[in-house]
């Protein structure tokens, strides 16, 4: 029997359905996100089985005294960095979103730790690439696990039989924008499938307890719906980042039920995959031999973890008559607020002049405590007087040109002076009361951006 085609309107931000078409989403407030699917309920529906059938014994209430706390066995990883994003190793059960534009190096991440990960059988279920493509790959990368095993399938209910036959201890969907179910017709891709076969592979990481990672697919400015209707699934949310030029890649946590969720991991793309960096500091400030103007490091913080990020700034006499502005790794609308305090609040003329801003290393920064560093800079090159190379910052900019207090101001102290630095500017708001005794660095505490001026310049 022919199934009856019928439409629904799905929202693209927060995956809300609607039987008929909105301009506005009725549910998050978005604008023009509607999207037109087919749903016809395909030849493998049943009204009363929707879904793939787990053979699942019915569910029982449980009083919540009653249930044992088995601490929480996690899966360690050979990568900190990977360990670290995710709150110290995989839980058991748990379904993990790794979310990225194409090409950023998903499929290698999860296919180096496939076939690294020692005595833990692994399914790595691929819909992109062949066996042999997937082979190839990890001869590059190094194959250290036997029990790693490929299968190119895209059907969840044949996958879900090879689940049930190979037994794996973790799985990898490469990607979920590739699965489709046979129990929805819309194609592979669709916001249908895509929600329903991500719901299948919860639930098997649910019923098996057996942690699955599933790859998807986002463009640059975020549009295909997929991961983000993704997030209410899934446990953990994290998202692989980076500038394609550069070598370095960003993982981060967007979400995670079992763990903190403003974790960072960094990791280099090599000729034979992905290299951790766990000392990113010294990597990340450039090496040079002599002093330049408009370079300030600032001591930031991401997540748990202290790193020293090199903020570059050009300030220069504008050629044409709109002065430009540019900033890559930096929020533009912050540098046009940074330079506004600058001219108003310690008499700086920036207005005819163009100013470009760099974060070096490609990596995007979003901790406050940058915003002295990028002050610091934009004087250094419009005075071209160089910043020496032992001074760090690390505080935040106020409208009216104060400098700001920022948390855990010791962990950034302590990283700076591990590093060898000599002098930390910071707020005097976060000087009061601090312990600088064991400290070989100088703190120095400054009030507004004027101060900071007076004290780099004179
Ligand atoms: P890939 O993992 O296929 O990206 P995604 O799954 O996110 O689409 O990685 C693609 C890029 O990584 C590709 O341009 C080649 C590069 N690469 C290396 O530089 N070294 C390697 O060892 C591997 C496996 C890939
Ligand atoms: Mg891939």
């Amino acid at each position: 029997m022919a199934a009856i085609g019928k439409s629904v309107f799905f929202c693209t931000e927060c995956g809300n359905e609607s039987p008929k078409w909105f301009g506005k989403c009725p549910a998050c407030g978005a604008w023009n996100t509607c999207r037109e699917e087919s749903v016809a309920t395909g030849k493998m529906a049943k009204a009363a089985k929707p879904s793939i059938d787990f053979g699942m014994e019915k569910t029982v209430p449980v009083p919540i005294c009653d249930i044992s706390n088995v601490k929480e066995q996690r899966i360690v990883l050979p990568y900190t960095e990977m360990n670290r994003v995710l709150g110290g190793g995989i839980v058991p059960g748990s379904s993990i979103l790794l979310g990225g534009e194409p090409g950023i190096g998903k499929s290698t991440l999860l296919l180096q730790i496939a076939i690294q990960l020692n005595d833990k059988k692994i399914l790595y279920v691929s819909g992109e690439e062949s066996q042999t493509q997937i082979k190839m790959r990890a001869d590059r990368i190094g194959i250290h696990n036997e029990h790693c095993f490929i299968l190119t399938e895209t059907d969840t209910q044949a996958i879900l039989n090879h689940f049930k036959t190979v037994k794996p201890d973790i799985m990898v969907i490469d990607s979920i924008q590739t699965l489709e179910s046979p129990y929805v017709d819309s194609s592979a891709g669709s916001l249908t499938q895509i929600r329903e076969t991500a719901a299948e592979m919860n639930r098997i990481a649910k019923t098996y307890n057996v942690p699955v990672f599933l790859i998807g697919h986002i463009t640059k400015d975020g549009t295909i719906a997929g991961p983000k209707v993704l997030e209410h699934i899934v446990d953990t949310v994290l998202q692989f980042e980076g500038d394609r030029h550069y070598g370095f890649r960003i993982l981060r946590t967007i979400k995670n039920r079992f763990g903190p969720s403003s974790e960072l991991g960094i990791f280099e793309m090599n000729a034979d995959g992905l290299r951790e960096v766990t000392n990113p500091s010294e990597i990340l400030l450039s090496q040079r031999d002599e002093e330049v103007s408009g370079i300030a490091i600032a001591a930031t913080l991401e997540g748990q973890r202290a790193m020293l990020i090199e903020t570059q700034s050009l300030v220069s006499t504008a050629a044409y008559g709109t002065p430009q502005r540019s900033a890559t790794g930096f929020d533009i609308r912050r540098l046009n607020m940074l330079l506004a305090v600058l001219e108003k609040r310690a008499g700086f003329r920036l207005s005819s002049k163009d100013v470009f801003l760099n974060i070096a290393g490609g990596i995007r920064v979003d901790d406050p405590a940058i915003d002295m560093a990028v002050i610091a800079a934009v004087l250094s090159s419009n005075a071209d007087i160089p910043i020496p190379s032992h001074y760090t910052f690390a505080a935040e900019v106020g409208l009216s040109g104060e400098i700001r207090a920022v948390n855990r101001i010791e962990t950034r102290i302590a990283e700076a002076d591990k590093l060898g630095f000599e002098k930390i500017f910071i707020s005097k708001y976060n000087h009061k009361g601090l312990n600088t005794k064991n400290l070989r660095i100088k703190v120095v505490p400054v009030a507004s951006v004027y101060d900071l001026a007076t004290e780099l310049f004179g």
